[in-house]
């Protein structure tokens, strides 16, 4: 495999565009984007709801863009990021609609822009309720147009290799087809790997999302800050199939709809006086809360009052995914339970998306940069990753280290063996981690779930030893990620 300068791990939002941006100034640098599925495997390509920017000049403004942001993270946010972010997301969503993102827009041609929770103004921008998808989908084209980006599929990054000067050289990867495992050498490294809502026995998350980032970049020593703020996401599809629930936007929410209990009671209200529209972490414990009382399962959400034509094609996919589970939107009420969603904590970085390690990068869901808090803003974290992305790729571009290739690459102590079934492990850890994270508070409960994990791990170490197949990578880092959040809550100050 031909060494390159550049190496990003995963193609969602933030690694493609951070490579596109470095692409364009440096053509004569290697790009190489390595993802362990197919490169539209992505947490990104289920963001519905959309982006959010103040757009509109003449209702909306930065500074209430950035007390809002601030607000729903309870006033725990790095003012400076904040900041950052909110002043430069105009010129990112302009870079957007240049690539070719076909942003919905008002019969008079402005953008159309939605609401969502916690946000004093629609300024949510939207491509119907796949907003996502369509990104990834531009980004990608625009990706193969340039030579110098190179998409290495079924290529599943194991381990990051660090020096003892704490540089950071490169990644050993196992390509996953052909069952090899590699060193790849890089100048930078830029971690874009998404979150890890996989730890959770209920999420959101699509099954790649399992914190290969954080638990690489925690193996090789980076600083891992405030995991333990993992959002909840209110409004998941109860009965949804698989490990991935579907999620039913905040937009809709939004848009008007209720949220009500089994007796058709809109409760919110009783826990805020924004009702609906309060920010996640208060509906989601008011949903909490209300299934504790009634012993019910789920809440639900309820469109029956809304204007059915409007509603299907400002949300065609939800429309159609409720009816394939048997609910019509006009007629039926949702069944909905909070599932795990976004985690907002992660590798710490500064403002030009460094890590602590010298040429290691990481940008989008992997990181805390101190933007949201205890509870991300709805819609600010596709605009987090693109502001990351393009700030990390200009640090890049003009401060790129030129460590030696190393002369030997260590030897990895890990090498492939045929695959096993590792479900098992990996249900009882979602399980825990379930039962855990309502208690984070609690410190010897706290505790007890930290001992049942070391456990858990000394049980796969002792099972396959150096093995190494991709479902056991994943569980592997599955095991430290969800250590790592429990750590989190009871060693790092409170934010
Ligand atoms: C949603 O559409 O409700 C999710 C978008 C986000 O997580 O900000």
């Amino acid at each position: 495999m031909q060494h390159p300068n550049i190496i990003i791990i995963g193609s969602g939002i933030a690694g493609i565009s951070c490579a596109l941006r470095i692409a364009d100034k440096h053509p004569d640098w290697i790009i190489q984007i390595i993802t362990k599925k197919t490169a539209r495997t992505t947490n990104t390509r289920y963001a519905q709801g959309g982006i959010a920017a103040v757009m509109d000049t003449l209702n909306d403004t930065p500074e209430k863009h950035i007390l809002d942001t601030i607000e729903s993270g309870k006033g725990k946010c790095d003012e400076k990021v904040v900041r950052y972010v909110v002043e430069n997301a105009a010129s990112r969503i302009h870079e957007l609609i240049q690539y070719g993102v076909p942003f919905d827009r008002n019969p008079s041609g402005e953008l159309a822009l939605g609401l969502e929770g916690g946000h004093s103004n629609p300024r949510i921008l939207h491509v119907k309720d796949y907003t996502g998808l369509e990104i990834e989908k531009v980004l990608l084209a625009q990706a193969r147009k340039r030579p110098n980006i190179k998409m290495l599929t079924y290529i599943q990054a194991i381990d990051l290799y660090v020096n003892e000067k704490k540089q950071c050289l490169g990644a050993y990867v196992l390509d996953t087809r052909k069952k090899e495992i590699t060193f790849l050498h890089a100048e930078a490294l830029v971690l874009a790997t998404g979150g890890s809502g996989q730890v959770f026995d209920v999420t959101t998350n699509p099954t790649v999302a399992t914190g290969d980032g954080v638990a690489m970049a925690h193996r090789a020593g980076a600083e891992i800050m405030y995991m333990q703020y993992f959002q909840f996401h209110p409004t998941a599809l109860y009965k949804s199939k698989g490990r991935q629930k579907f999620l039913i936007s905040e937009a809709v929410r939004g848009y008007g709809a209720h949220l009500v209990n089994s007796q058709g009671k809109r409760f919110v209200f009783e826990y805020d006086k924004r009702g609906e529209l309060a920010t996640r972490d208060i509906v989601s414990a008011a949903i909490f809360h209300e299934l504790d009382i009634s012993g019910m399962d789920c809440v639900y959400i309820d469109c029956r009052h809304l204007d059915y034509q409007d509603l299907s094609s400002k949300f065609p996919e939800i429309v159609s995914t409720c009816h394939r589970y048997g609910y019509d939107i006009k007629k039926d009420l949702i069944p909905v339970v909070p599932a795990a969603h976004y985690q907002c904590g992660g590798i710490a970085v500064d403002l030009n998306g460094q890590t602590c390690l010298q040429g290691l990068y990481a940008i989008g869901e992997c990181t805390y940069t101190g933007l949201h808090g205890t509870n991300r803003l709805a819609s600010n974290s596709l605009l987090e990753a693109l502001v990351y992305s393009a700030t990390a790729a200009e640090h890049i571009l003009t401060h790129i280290p030129s460590f030696p290739h190393p002369s030997s690459v260590p030897h990895f102590s890990y090498s492939y063996i045929k695959p096993h079934s590792v479900v098992r492990y990996s249900r009882i850890l979602r399980k825990w981690m379930m039962q855990s994270f309502r208690s984070l508070n609690n410190s010897a409960k706290t505790k007890e779930y930290i001992q049942r994990i070391n456990e858990l791990e000394i049980e796969v170490n002792a099972k396959y030893g150096n093995g190494l197949f991709p479902a056991l990578t994943e569980l592997r880092n599955m095991i430290v990620v969800a250590r790592v959040i429990l750590e989190n809550a009871i060693n790092q100050p409170e934010l």
